[in-house]
């Protein structure tokens, strides 16, 4: 076992530093401010790579591992969150999902243009009364002969409205439960498909969250991801991958909160020193960074499993899970140690606070993550 990086990953992970600070870090606080899309931000990472990092060049995608991924996610999570989720969704859950399940004709059509962030995806399956209880889809996608006849509605749905390719899960046969529910390919402008209300959100601002209207859209058979009936299988197996980036994610949102700390700590002065020199900082930014280094490791190590073919989904799990809360946990501790700096945009620690909490709620709740891994506890214990 060894826990050295290669020149490679260092190198990918010192050009996504450089490229949140210097196209991400200006105007990220009026972003967030105005609800503002970093739309120019998302197409220079689809230049330099970042929309389709795991995606074989035959696809146009970059072709490197996930462990590269969770390096660059990281890196860009510390500045702009907005920007990182993005990311992520185009990355672990279209991108994967398409070239992984995907058949060649649709690979074609669609997986190339979302690698190289030439258009950018969505992954719909939350509803407005079904998040947890991902098996209680009504919307519905019915079987037509030689397309899908969808209705239905989709709420909170990353990439919402800049998105041009849809992933939607659906119910097309009651009866069978999960195992009637299929994953659809939905491009934008199909006819009966709207763009709904965007959401007014307490952090990740500059994200393009929606929700999504669909009356009778013909969506063509061939446009169905894998076997009749695997959607929900589908949306599992991605959703365990995209948990990799959000906890990756949280990781970015913490760490940078960390630097930023450990920063101000060593230039404000009271009592007539560095306010690190007080124990009762120093002993905070102690715990901020064994948490952040313990939730690192959880990261990489389901990255690297993931990379070797190896089973991830509970790793994955315990990443998300332990990564979130030391992100929220972390940028807490980062606004008491800015005292009332901290309190005020234009120090970042407060954005980065309001951006922690929604990692622990997207790609499943903390909650969803301890069924996860809980499951696997049991399983393992029964020899199963
Ligand atoms: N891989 C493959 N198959 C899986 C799986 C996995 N990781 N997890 C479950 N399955 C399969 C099971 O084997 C089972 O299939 P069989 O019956 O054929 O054996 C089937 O799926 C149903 O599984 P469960 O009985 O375990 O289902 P459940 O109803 O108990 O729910 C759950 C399991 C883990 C709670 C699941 O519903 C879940 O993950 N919920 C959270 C959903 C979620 O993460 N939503 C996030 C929305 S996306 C998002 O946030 C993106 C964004 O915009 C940022």
């Amino acid at each position: 076992m060894h826990f050295q990086l290669t020149e490679e990953h260092l190198m990918i992970q010192q050009a996504a530093r450089d490229f949140a600070q210097t196209e991400l870090l200006p105007g990220v606080i009026e972003r967030d401010d105005h609800q503002k899309f970093p739309a120019e931000g998302v197409r220079k990472m689809g230049e330099l790579g970042f929309m389709g990092m795991m995606v074989s060049p035959e696809y146009h995608g970059s072709g490197m591992d996930t462990v590269s991924y969770v390096l660059a996610m990281e890196e860009i999570s510390k500045i702009d969150a907005s920007a990182s989720v993005s990311m992520s969704v185009n990355n672990s859950l279209v991108c994967w999902g398409l070239e992984q399940y995907g058949s060649p004709e649709q690979k074609e059509k669609y997986l190339k243009r979302l690698a190289t962030g030439e258009v950018i995806g969505a992954f719909c399956l939350s509803e407005p009364e079904a998040g947890s209880d991902a098996t209680s889809q009504k919307t519905t996608a019915i079987d037509m002969g030689d397309h899908y006849l969808l209705n239905g509605t989709k709420n909170w749905i990353t990439n919402g409205n800049s998105a041009s390719i849809y992933l939607v899960i659906a119910q097309t046969d009651v009866a069978k439960g999960h195992r009637g529910i299929n994953a659809l390919i939905v491009e934008k402008g199909m006819p009966g498909f709207i763009v709904g209300k965007k959401e007014d959100k307490m952090g990740i601002r500059g994200s393009d969250t929606h929700s999504l209207m669909f009356t009778d859209v013909k969506v063509p058979k061939e446009n169905r991801l894998g076997e009749d009936g695997f959607g929900f299988k589908f949306a599992m197996k991605t959703l365990s991958g995209g948990r990799i980036g959000i906890a990756a994610q949280a990781l970015g949102i913490a760490s940078g909160a960390l630097e930023l700390a450990a920063k101000y700590a060593t230039e404000r002065k009271s009592f007539g020193k560095p306010i690190g020199e007080h124990q009762g900082v120093a002993f905070k930014l102690a715990d901020m960074a064994t948490k952040v280094e313990a939730a690192r490791l959880l990261v990489l190590k389901s990255a690297w499993l993931k990379d070797q073919g190896l089973p991830f989904d509970k790793e994955s799990a315990m990443a998300k899970l332990y990564a979130s809360e030391v992100a929220m946990e972390v940028t807490t501790e980062a606004v008491q140690i800015h005292g009332g700096y901290g309190f005020v945009k234009e120090y970042h620690v407060e954005r980065l606070m309001r951006d922690a909490k929604i990692t622990q709620i997207y790609e499943g709740t903390s909650e969803i993550q301890r069924i996860v891994i809980s499951r696997a506890v049991l399983n393992e214990a029964a020899g199963i």
